[in-house]
C-alpha cells in the first residue's frame, strides 16, 4: 500500500467485538489504527502480531476529558487523523415504562454523547485539512424500532439524525460521514455487554414473561449469527472509499429488513411485528 492510500484510524471500543475486528483488519492492509479502549488490558490480544500497525491509547467515551486527551495525543503523534469509527456503544434491553432515570442517561451519554464528543474533540483538525472521514456505528435498529429496545433505538435514530445533519454541515470542508448500519452479529453485545433494566433482573417488572420471552429468542438469533468480521470488512471498504453513501447497511438482515420496512405501510408492519416472541406470551 502506498503513503497515500496509508490512513491513520481512530475506533472507539476497539477492546472486543466489532471495534477489535475492524482495528485488525485495517491494521492487515497497511492502515495505521489507534485503537482506543477504556480498560488497556486488552490491548496485547487485540494487536497480536500486528504491533507495528497498532497503537493503543486509554479513552472513555463517556469522559470529556479522556477523550480529549486520547485525541490530544493522537493528533501530537500522528499530525492528522484521517478516520474515526464511532463505535463504543451497547445495548439497554427493557419495557419503556420500567428504564430508570440513571440506565437511560447511561445509555444516551456512551452511544448518544460519546459519539458527539468524539467528533467534537477531532473536527478543527479535520476541517482545517479539510479533510477526513466520520463513520458512526449506528444499527437497524436506527431504522426500526422493536419492543423492549425502545432507549437503545432512541439512540441509534439519534445518531442517524446527528450523522445526517453532520454530513450536510462537513460537504464545504471535504469531511465526509457515513452511518453504518449492521445487522445482527453475534458478539458480546448480546450477552455480556447487555444491560437488562434492573426493574426487570430484580423481578418488579409487569412485562417479566415478555421479557423474558423476548431475551431467549434473541439470544438463540445471535447464536446462528456470524461474528464480526463482515462489519469490520464493511468498515475497511468505507476506510477506503472514495465517496461514501449516507447510509451503509451490513448484513443479509439489514439488506431484506430495511428496504421491506420502507416499502411497507405503518399497519402492514405492525402485522408483521405482531408475529414476533413478544405477543405469544398469554398473561
Ligand atoms: N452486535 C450487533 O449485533 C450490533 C448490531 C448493530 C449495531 N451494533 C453496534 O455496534 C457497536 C459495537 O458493538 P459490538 O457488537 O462490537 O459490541 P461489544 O462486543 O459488546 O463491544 C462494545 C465495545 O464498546 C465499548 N464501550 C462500551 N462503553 C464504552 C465507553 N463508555 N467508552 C469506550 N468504549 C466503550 C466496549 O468496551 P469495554 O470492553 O470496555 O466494555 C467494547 O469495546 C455498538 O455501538 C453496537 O450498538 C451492534
Amino acid at each position: 500500500m502506498g503513503e497515500r492510500e496509508q490512513q491513520t484510524v481512530l475506533i472507539t471500543g476497539a477492546s472486543r467485538g466489532f471495534g477489535k475486528e475492524a482495528a485488525r483488519l485495517l491494521a492487515s492492509r497497511g492502515h495505521r489504527v489507534i485503537a482506543t479502549m477504556r480498560n488497556l488490558e486488552m490491548l496485547d490480544e487485540v494487536r497480536a502480531g500486528l504491533e507495528g500497525q497498532i497503537e493503543g491509547l486509554r479513552l472513555d467515551v463517556t469522559d470529556a476529558k479522556s477523550v480529549a486527551a486520547a485525541v490530544g495525543q493522537a493528533l501530537a503523534r500522528h499530525g492528522a487523523i484521517d478516520a474515526v469509527v464511532n463505535n463504543a456503544g451497547y445495548g439497554l434491553f427493557g419495557p419503556v415504562e420500567d428504564v430508570s432515570e440513571d440506565e437511560v442517561s447511561r445509555q444516551f451519554n456512551t452511544n448518544v454523547f460519546g459519539t458527539w464528543r468524539v467528533c467534537k474533540a477531532l473536527l478543527p483538525a479535520m476541517r482545517e485539512r479539510r479533510e477526513g472521514l466520520i463513520i458512526n456505528v449506528s444499527s437497524t435498529g436506527g431504522r426500526i424500532a422493536g419492543p423492549l429496545m425502545g432507549m437503545y433505538s432512541a439512540t441509534k435514530y439519534a445518531i442517524e439524525a446527528l450523522t445526517e445533519a453532520l454530513r450536510y454541515e462537513l460537504i464545504p470542508y471535504g469531511i465526509r460521514v457515513v452511518c453504518l448500519e449492521p445487522g445482527m452479529y453475534k458478539s458480546d453485545w448480546q450477552t455480556a455487554s447487555l444491560d437488562v433494566a434492573e426493574a426487570v433482573r430484580a423481578g418488579r417488572s409487569a412485562y417479566a414473561q415478555r421479557v423474558e420471552a423476548q431475551l431467549t429468542a434473541f439470544r438463540a438469533r445471535a447464536q446462528t449469527r456470524p461474528g464480526s468480521f463482515a462489519v469490520a470488512a464493511a468498515i475497511v471498504e468505507i476506510v477506503e472509499h472514495p465517496k461514501p453513501p449516507l447510509r451503509w447497511p451490513v448484513g443479509e438482515d439489514a439488506m431484506e429488513i430495511l428496504p421491506l420496512r420502507l416499502r411497507s405501510s405503518d399497519a402492514e408492519w405492525e402485522a408483521r411485528m405482531t408475529q414476533g416472541p413478544y405477543f405469544q406470551v398469554k398473561e
